[in-house]
């Protein structure tokens, strides 16, 4: 019996995922309002907790889990003031980073609509 394939198969895998973060990167680490945000000079770290992450999140393996507990994503991100301009900043890379993957038009859509729900709901300034 084979196991349904995941959406984490469907778009290529770990490369795929890898190349979606590796862009996403290289635009924060041009962005005046987002840049600052990140603790560690090296962005490496965060590039790999981002793969990770999303990786485990679209079906792919659980090492985000194994290395770093529950996601608690909302948590995580308390400590960073995060409006809705660092949202729509954040939004503006990965549109960036997934425009340039090869996508078809629904996997790039199904990405794309949880990204927008995702980001808005790391929102923790209002002011
Ligand atoms: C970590 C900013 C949205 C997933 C971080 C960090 C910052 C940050 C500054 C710490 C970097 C580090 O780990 O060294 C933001 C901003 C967002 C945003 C400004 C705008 C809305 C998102 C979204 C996701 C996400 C939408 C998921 C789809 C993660 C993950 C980590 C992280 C997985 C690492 C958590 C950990 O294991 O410590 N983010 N983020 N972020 N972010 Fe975001």
């Amino acid at each position: 019996m084979s196991t349904p394939e995941t959406f984490y198969d469907q778009v290529g895998g770990e490369a795929t995922f890898r190349a979606i973060v590796a862009r996403f990167y290289e635009e924060v680490a041009k962005d005046e309002l987002l840049r600052p945000l990140y603790p560690e000079e090296d962005l490496s770290g965060a590039e790999q907790r981002l793969r990770l992450f999303l990786m485990q999140y679209w079906g792919g393996p659980q090492t985000y889990s194994e290395q770093r507990g529950h996601p608690r994503l909302r948590m995580r991100h308390a400590p960073f003031k995060i409006g809705l301009a660092e949202r729509d900043a954040w939004l503006r890379c990965m549109r960036i980073a997934l425009d340039e993957v090869e996508l078809t038009r629904q996997q790039r859509d199904r990405l794309w609509q949880y990204f927008e729900m995702a980001a808005h709901s790391m929102v923790n300034s209002w002011f």
